[in-house]
């Protein structure tokens, strides 16, 4: 496996250090070498003396060399390109992007199986958690009404601060330090990034796109200290949740502060931490839980993704 990088922000620096720390592993499991061809940043970054970059992402497409492009980029535009242009080449593409794929999935997943390559995404929803997989394939015999679940980590962190007694500006300070926020955060606190991962869970569960404009948005930013000490009094907290439900062949996706009482097993999902409930006909209840947000768990989801590429090697 060859692989380009784009992207080198608190994501991309830990998939290289994984793929340094585990590549012995990883080749042995993969049955393949695996290398890290050229690396692509807009700005020069230290410590990647030994591999070869540039800041010109087109370098990487052209590169014929290589086979899996993982982009890490973040925004659209770009990402839009790149998307394209690597799937038109026949190569594989791993990507985080949840706005990405929110807005454009719809195109690129009928791209990727035109040119016969691989879109795999499983770090752009629920951080390190392997959620995508599940819904996809553990779960396909069942009927799934319902999914929701603490998509964002940022606006989990903030509002557990917040229930400890911080401001909202420093509890969002703090997830920025962290690495959890976006790089424009308005899209974690309005809801927007949790709009964007319920849509891509959405897609999985109940197999068509909705229009992401029909989508029910709040964020957190109308929640004040008062409404959460007058939840703690209820023995109850606000979580941001997502949810995507199925109602006889209307489906209705929404994201909103929800009050989630001590009784629910969402209630104990603090700080950056996520957890996705999916309810299937056979299964009922399945929760899965993690780190939803920071670079070395979404990291892990990214090289996940890497072994879905060969696995679906050898299904051919
Ligand atoms: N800003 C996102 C979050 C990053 O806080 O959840 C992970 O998708």
């Amino acid at each position: 496996m060859r692989i380009g990088i784009i992207g080198i922000g608190v994501v991309g620096r830990e998939v290289i250090n994984i793929l340094e720390e585990q590549g012995q592993k990883i080749e042995k499991l993969f049955s393949e070498k695996v290398e890290v061809v050229k690396i692509c940043n807009r700005s020069p970054k230290e410590g990647l003396d030994s591999y070869e970059m540039t800041h010109d992402y087109k370098v990487l497409l052209e590169d014929n060399s290589i086979d899996t492009i993982i982009e890490l980029v973040g925004g659209i535009e770009i990402p839009y390109d790149i998307a394209k242009k690597t799937l038109e080449a026949g190569k594989n593409f791993i990507t985080a992007n949840k706005y990405l794929l929110a807005i454009h999935g719809k195109e690129l997943f009928v791209l990727a199986t035109e040119n016969n390559s691989k879109l795999f995404y499983e770090a752009a929803v629920g951080g390190g958690i392997p959620v995508l997989s599940p819904l996809k394939e553990g779960l396909f015999p069942n009927e799934i009404t319902r999914v929701r679940g603490i998509l964002n980590g940022t606006s989990n962190y903030i509002l557990t601060e917040m229930d400890g007694g911080a401001t909202f500006s420093e509890a969002l300070e703090g997830a920025t330090i962290k690495g959890y926020a976006e790089a424009d955060p308005t899209f974690d606190i309005e809801g927007i990034d949790t709009a964007h991962k319920i849509s891509l869970l959405s897609y999985l569960a109940f197999g068509k796109f909705i229009d992401f404009n029909e989508i029910e948005i709040e964020g957190i930013t109308k929640l004040t200290i008062e409404d959460i000490k007058n939840a703690k009094e209820q023995e109850a907290k606000y979580k941001l949740i997502g949810e995507a439900k199925l109602e006889g062949d209307k489906i209705s996706l929404s994201v909103k502060p929800t009050l989630i009482s001590s009784s629910e097993l969402l209630y104990g999902v603090d700080g950056v931490y996520n957890a996705v409930e999916i309810d299937g006909t056979y299964t009922g209840k399945t929760i899965l839980y993690g780190e939803g947000a920071g670079g070395s768990a979404t990291a892990s989801a990214v090289i996940s993704d890497l072994y879905k590429v060969i696995a679906s090697k050898n299904w051919n």
